[in-house]
């Protein structure tokens, strides 16, 4: 007999699950980075584009499928498109389960750094760091290095997963508390955070370069392919997260505008962030990095250092501000897999969370790992660095716009389209028109093929950033992360597609 499935307890719960699954590390930090890289006010202009192109049109079909299939996604997509549908759905889940064992490996960094800056140790002078060889590096870069070239990361990232459990046994019930309780912290903090950078004498200059248009950048194409995965990654898009959270509502619920409420709500979250940033960091005269990672550890961190009051209480503050942002994403993607597995196999929810959280942790772990695995790796981060970043090159720069490339054809072409956009109108208040169906089956696929072939271009030109370190004499890191993206998303899709559910195997 089949479980009954969960329902959020209110159509708020499912706003605050959504837009807290939305906003994440890729509105506070990655959107940041993204739009200094491309040349700050020149992003604005392709980041709405895509918003409007892809963003909302995806998330329509994600809530669509959901609401339609009442089930999760690789089940609502074998419901469509069958047996290739439903690997499709999985191969989407397991990337997806890749994203988050590296997403809660830099969560456990923050709440490394977190706990740094509470005991005041963030900002001190890096000669004592005690044991840690690069005491060149001025601090917090120092203490950041000092962090993850030491197995003390392994703890945090460990306590980050069981915060992780925690808020995610009880599925929606537990989610729906944790976010009630998460969002609004999420945007007092940020609200604490603009004040602070606006209220100091020079940080209006980052005000202009945010907002200053540059049209010339729009000619190049490096922008829209950063606008176009920024609005995949930041609105939760091709994770699967959308349509299983959309199957805890009653068919009748108004997905049409739900999509608009919660694009909104993380499009705007990104963009006070964009002004928290570049004020902090334009104050104090810094340079912003282009890397996330930078960004987050180094950059605003020692913005935030010169300040000459209260800046360990806003240290703190921000690296929390990251933690629940961080948390309230990662649960959604670990909620997704679980409501896949449940639904097909019928098992235990407890069971089925163990079971993610002892492979996940596990991944999360290897993008951890020390230096002291392989000394060679000394000057330039850490082996867990190293796979982490190649992890994400295969999982979110082709991975996630794969999914959407691939749900656009076989919901658009197979269902087909103008099914889901009825489906969609039925209940809602403001409809959608025919428009949507040629967005879905031919704009989108093809506006999202163009960002994957032009890093595949690019990676062919520049290397990966992997390539230069040598393991055992042999250069083999930037394979080994191919071949166990390739071998865990396509082997795991076909293996979790062809097991059938045991009759007694629930509980
Ligand atoms: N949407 C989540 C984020 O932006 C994954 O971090």
């Amino acid at each position: 007999m089949e479980q009954e499935r969960q329902q959020w307890r209110s159509k708020m719960g499912f706003l605050l699950a959504a837009s807290g699954s939305a906003i994440g590390l890729g509105n506070i930090v990655v959107f940041s980075a993204n739009a200094y890289k491309y040349g700050a006010g020149a992003f604005y202009l392709p980041y709405l584009i895509a918003l409007v192109l892809v963003g909302l049109p995806v998330m329509w079909l994600e809530f669509g499928l959901g609401q339609t299939q009442q089930r999760a996604f690789p089940q609502a997509m074998g419901n469509i498109g069958g047996k290739w549908g439903e690997i499709a759905g999985w191969w989407a889940l397991l990337n997806a389960t890749i994203i988050t064992m590296f997403y809660v490996a830099i969560l456990g960094w923050v709440l490394g750094m977190w706990w740094k800056a509470l005991m005041g140790t963030l900002w001190e002078p890096t000669a004592a760091l005690m044991g840690f060889k690069m005491a060149s590096l001025p601090n917090p870069t120092g203490s950041f290095f000092a962090l993850i070239s030491s197995w003390s990361n392994v703890i945090f990232v460990a306590i980050v997963w069981l915060l992780n459990i925690a808020l995610v046994l009880k599925g929606a019930r537990s989610i729906e508390t944790g976010v009630k309780l998460m969002m609004p912290l999420m945007w007092l903090f940020m609200l604490v955070l603009v004040i602070v950078g606006l209220s100091q004498p020079n940080g209006i200059h980052g005000i202009y370069l945010l907002f200053t248009p540059n049209f010339k950048a729009l000619g190049s194409y490096a922008v829209w392919n950063g606008a176009f995965s920024q609005i995949f990654f930041t609105l939760s898009l091709g994770f699967g997260v959308m349509t299983a959270y959309a199957s805890y509502l009653p068919k009748k619920a108004d997905h049409t505008t739900n999509a608009l409420i919660v694009s909104t709500m993380n499009c705007s979250f990104e963009m006070i962030s964009g002004l928290a940033i570049f004020t902090l960091v334009f104050a104090f005269a810094l340079t912003p990095k282009a890397s996330t990672l930078a960004m987050m550890f180094f950059v605003v961190p020692k913005g935030i250092a010169q300040l000459s009051v209260g800046y360990q209480v806003l240290g703190v503050l921000f690296f929390t501000l990251l933690l629940v942002a961080g948390l309230s994403s990662s649960i959604s993607l670990i909620e997704a897999l679980a409501a896949a597995v449940i639904d097909k196999f019928q098992f235990k929810r407890t069971k089925v969370i163990l079971w993610i959280a002892g492979i996940g942790v596990l991944g999360s772990i290897a993008c951890a790992l020390p230096k002291i695995i392989d000394p060679g790796l000394a000057s330039n981060g850490t082996l867990g660095l190293t796979i982490l970043d190649l992890v994400d090159h295969y999982a979110s720069k082709y991975g996630l716009l794969l999914v959407g490339i691939i749900e656009c054809l076989i919901i658009g072409w197979m269902m087909p389209i103008s099914k889901l956009r009825e489906a969609l109108n039925e209940h809602a208040s403001i409809k959608i028109g025919v428009w949507f169906d040629v967005l879905i089956k031919f704009v989108i696929p093809i506006l999202l093929l163009i960002p994957i072939a032009l890093t595949v271009l690019d990676t062919m030109k520049k290397g990966l950033y992997g390539s230069k370190y040598v393991l055992g004499g042999i250069n083999i890191l930037p394979a080994a992360t191919a071949i166990f993206w390739a071998a865990f998303t396509f082997g795991g899709a076909f293996l979790l597609t062809t097991l059938q559910a045991s009759k007694n195997a629930k509980k």
